[in-house]
């Protein structure tokens, strides 16, 4: 027997912002448009970028910020319309998925639901990553 966790997140963590705030979907939704893409904290404390769909709802995928080639946050630009490493150049499409290097590998994907109680949850993305058709690397 499993005991359900506190709030039904499903063993899921809530994503805060960068007070240390719960993410609440409606605030954050009112406060992000169409296609952004913004960071949160997420699991283990990684950056993690919450994105919001052509709809304007959340999508049910999020991204871990940090680059697989040395580690640095991969910040989002508009612009461009890709994540593009500040450290070394590499470039990632907007669904992280890596298209120049030196990184090696796309960025890491995160399951992201709302929960009953409309909070943002993140949870590890176990299943396979759909912009490779392959097995997550992260996992
Ligand atoms: Fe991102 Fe090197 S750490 S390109």
């Amino acid at each position: 027997f499993i005991p359900p966790s506190s709030g039904g997140t499903g063993g899921g963590l809530t994503a805060k912002d960068k007070l240390g705030n719960d993410l609440v979907a409606s605030s954050f939704l009112g406060a992000h448009g169409a296609g952004d893409r913004v960071l949160a904290q997420g699991l283990k404390g990684d950056p993690t970028y919450v994105i919001v769909t052509e709809d304007a709802e959340i999508a049910s995928y999020g991204l871990n910020a940090v680059c697989t080639h040395l580690g640095c946050v991969v910040p989002w630009n508009a612009n461009e319309n890709k994540f593009i490493c500040p450290c070394h150049g590499s470039q990632y499409n907007a669904a992280g998925k890596v298209v120049r290097g030196p990184a090696p590998l796309s960025l890491a994907l995160v399951n992201t639901t709302v929960s009953e109680e409309g909070k943002v949850v993140f949870s590890p993305w176990t299943d396979t990553d759909f912009r490779t058709g392959e097995s997550p690397w992260w996992s």
